[in-house]
């Protein structure tokens, strides 16, 4: 699901770029990954992230990905044009990717799940698309950040089957990710690793 006015204010916000680049600098902590590989970002929003990783983590090409054509519009205007070399910039739903089985080697999500009815489905796709071994980096959000009392006035979310900590990490687990590292803020939400199981 789209983000509507009040989200796209806070994400398109100089404060998330604070957030993010503390947060991607932490990921790359919990699994540091050897520069030059493949990555993709799903729900790239204006792109901010993308950049960010390809200062932090080095990829070779970061295929950067969203539901909504306006923020991916928002992206091509945002990144420096010095980086638009390293990226690919692709309309496609996080639940159903557009990229072969095993051709990525991490998978990046800020904030993206908690947007997509279906949220096991773009677990297991994330899944998919890894490379054995690859590594799903996230942060997400619990439904006590955007679904309490005065947040579900003012976001759009779907309302149905939401996650918390456990239901989350049982997904990765049945998608065959297995989660290594991770920072929870306890109901609030998680930044975390996974890997995906070599079998
Ligand atoms: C809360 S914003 C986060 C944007 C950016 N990742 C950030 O952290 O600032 C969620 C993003 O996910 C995108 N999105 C929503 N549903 C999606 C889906 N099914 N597949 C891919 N992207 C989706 C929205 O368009 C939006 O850009």
């Amino acid at each position: 699901m789209k983000c509507n006015w009040a989200e796209r204010w806070v994400v398109n916000n100089p404060f998330r770029v604070i957030e993010q680049r503390i947060e991607i600098k932490k990921l790359r902590r919990m699994s540091p990954l050897e520069p030059g590989f493949t990555a993709l970002e799903i729900g790239c929003g204006r792109g901010a992230g993308a950049g960010i990783i390809l200062d932090t983590f080095r990829p070779r090409l970061i295929y950067t990905t969203d539901l909504d054509v306006d923020m991916l519009d928002k992206a091509r205007g945002y990144v420096r044009p010095e980086k638009m070399g390293r990226i690919r910039l692709v309309a496609a739903d996080g639940s159903s990717l557009p990229f072969k089985t095993g051709s990525i080697d991490a998978v990046f999500g800020f904030g993206v799940l908690h947007h997509i009815p279906d949220w096991r489905r773009a677990v297991g796709e994330a899944a998919r698309v890894l490379k054995a071994g690859g590594t799903y980096f996230f942060e997400e959000l619990y439904p006590a950040v955007y679904q309490n009392f005065i947040t579900k006035h003012i976001l759009a979310h779907p309302r149905e089957d939401r996650f918390h900590s456990r239901d989350l990490r049982d997904a990765l687990s049945v998608a065959g990710l297995s989660l290594g590292r991770y920072g929870e803020w306890k109901g609030l939400g998680i930044v975390g690793a996974a890997v995906k199981e070599i079998l």
